[in-house]
């Protein structure tokens, strides 16, 4: 039987952290066997709001491949692929942008609150704005049946089911396959070391090639229940960020459950649940540490890797461009100019 095939991809801004792993990388090797995959390290799109520092994001597409590699994502099954190098989807998202109207790109929630966040709300780039419909196209191009993302990417999951049914209709043909958005399970919000959203831009993350000394001054800097004097206060777990990682990462479920039991009561000083909480994220981060400092020092083979992940996609878009093309009725065959 044919495999479904799946789409996903990430911004190469940085290197990956424990939240992207508990988040998607996690989901990701679960599914990889059982999908045709296609990981997209999207440059085009980080280049939207990075256009002035785009060494960064070039720099940051072989940070992001390593961390895929170290936590075992398997290049034999999946196209791990350069967003920029595949010429199809400008092209593919020139057709689509015929198909939204401007107002619909602005209601889109997850772009209003980058662009307040970005101090883009007096005068926003045009790319930057109309990224989400490079994303439809990026979606559509692979014919992906699947497509797990984060809850902030809902909004670009309804605009491709929506520009799929306009073209399909438009252009009376079955071209386009309709995409589901899959939110993976374990898509926890993981808090950062202050308790916000961990992300890189706040500074807050905990990342898969962090050293044991980083992950220990991170894990001291960790909020705990700050309403406590004395360790022989009662606490609440739920106010202590460290507690939030053992959930997610300490096999022994038990022992968490007793430590939070001792926590509630008193008598359970911070300095030992970070000590456990060292202990366990080191544990789950050693090995990929080390796999990564292996790979990342092979740059020759992370550019194989790639190089045959970019062939295997750009093949895919282009077929599905051509589909695209021939039902929009712009396919010119006779000039036979496909091969120059
Ligand atoms: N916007 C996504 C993010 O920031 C990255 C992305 C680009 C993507 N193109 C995609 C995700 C296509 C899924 C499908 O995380």
């Amino acid at each position: 039987m044919k495999k479904k095939i799946l789409l996903t991809g990430d911004r190469p801004t940085g290197a990956l952290h424990i939240g992207h792993y508990a988040g998607s990388l996690l989901n990701r090797l679960k599914m990889q066997s059982e999908f045709e995959t296609f990981l997209m390290v999207a440059d085009a799109q980080a280049i939207t709001d990075n256009y002035d520092n785009i060494d960064k994001v070039r720099e940051n597409i072989f940070e992001v491949v390593a961390d895929y590699l170290a936590v075992g994502i398997d290049p034999s099954q999946v196209n791990i692929f350069i967003q920029s190098m595949i010429p199809e989807l400008p092209e593919l998202t020139q057709y689509l942008l015929n198909l939204v109207s401007i107002n619909r790109i602005g209601h889109n929630p997850t772009v209003k609150a980058e662009c307040r966040q970005k101090g883009f709300e007096e005068s926003v780039p045009a790319g930057f704005y109309l990224y989400p419909i490079f994303q439809v196209a990026d979606i559509i191009a692979f014919d992906a049946d699947v497509v797990p993302v984060g809850r902030d990417q809902a909004p670009m999951l309804e605009l491709t089911r929506d520009v799929v049914g306009k073209f399909n209709t438009q252009y009376q043909s079955n071209v386009l396959v309709e995409p589901e958005a899959v939110f993976p399970d374990m898509t926890i919000n993981l808090p950062g070391i202050d308790g916000n959203k961990m992300s890189k831009s706040l500074g807050n993350a905990i990342y898969l090639k962090d050293t044991r000394a980083e992950i220990s001054k991170k894990i001291k800097k960790m909020k705990s229940d700050s309403s406590r004097t004395s360790i022989n206060d009662p606490g609440d777990p739920a106010k202590a960020i460290a507690f939030s990682y053992l959930d997610i990462f300490d096999p022994d479920v038990e022992g968490v459950e007793k430590l939070k039991h001792q926590y509630k009561q008193g008598g359970l000083g911070d300095g030992i649940v970070k000590e456990r909480t060292l202990e366990v994220l080191d544990n789950f981060i050693a090995p990929i540490r080390e796999k990564r400092e292996a790979i990342i020092s092979d740059k020759a083979m992370i550019e194989k890797v790639l190089s045959e992940g970019t062939k295997a996609a750009r093949e895919k878009a282009g077929q599905t461009l051509a589909r695209c093309k021939k039902a929009m009725g712009i396919n010119y065959e006779f000039l036979d100019l496909i091969n120059i």
